[in-house]
């Protein structure tokens, strides 16, 4: 099980001290949880955090835009060179064009669908995707339960993306008690806030969730 950190549950201002000792063998991927106050009601940060936090380690980023109109968006992470880009399915009419965008500057395409979201909302475009990032809380917030359908969902989507070689990400109120099942399900990275960063100790309890993933 690959682990991203999703630093909205950090202490920001702390990142500089803390950041640099994270170890790769137990934090895989930065997570960069952006939010525009339009798609989502809640404004976190943008590129300018995001080129910070790029200085601050090798760990690669892993850019979660929950932002309306992707499009005006997506160019502003290029430089970053991120593992991938994902912006949501439910913010634009133009997904193919897009993901086209993010393949060419050289990142994964992620694309993300909310709980309420049906699978089928993504079935048309899996060639063109890289990552699918499935949310089991609705976006906003780190810190809140992961939702009541969110297994049977991910099986549904694991067997939809089968043989597209399409790396299935869970976001959302992932933690010490469901590691295990989620990488029982084929999940290949989980992303994390509070389940990390509530312990003090996010490079440590990387470690742990690996552990707890591998059974
Ligand atoms: C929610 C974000 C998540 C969130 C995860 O809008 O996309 O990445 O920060 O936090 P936890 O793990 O606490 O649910
Ligand atoms: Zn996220």
């Amino acid at each position: 099980m690959k682990i991203s950190a999703s630093i909205l549950a950090a202490q920001i201002t702390g990142l500089a001290a803390e950041m640099p000792g994270y170890k790769k063998e137990n934090i895989d991927f930065i997570h960069m949880d952006v939010m525009d106050g339009n798609f989502v009601p809640q404004i976190s940060f943008g590129e300018a955090i995001t080129k910070e936090v790029k200085r601050l380690t090798e760990i690669p980023l892993d850019v979660h835009l929950m932002v309306a109109k992707p499009e005006d968006h997506v160019h502003k992470y290029f430089e970053f060179k991120p593992y991938c880009i994902t912006f949501h399915i439910e913010t634009t009419h133009f997904a193919v064009r897009l993901a086209e965008e993010i393949r060419k500057s050289g990142s994964k395409v992620g694309v993300s669908l909310n709980p309420a979201t049906p699978p089928e909302a993504i079935s048309t475009i899996l060639p063109y995707l890289d990552l699918v990032l499935l949310m089991t809380v609705d976006p906003g917030f780190y810190g809140q339960s992961f939702v009541k359908t969110g297994f049977e969902k991910i099986e549904k989507i694991r067997k939809m993306t089968q043989g597209y070689g399409i790396e299935l990400e869970v976001d959302g109120g992932v933690n010490e008690s469901n590691i295990k099942q989620l990488s029982d399900l084929g999940v290949d990275i989980c992303v994390v806030g509070s389940g990390l960063y509530k312990t003090g100790n996010p490079n440590e309890q990387g470690k742990k969730l690996k552990e707890l993933a591998k059974g």
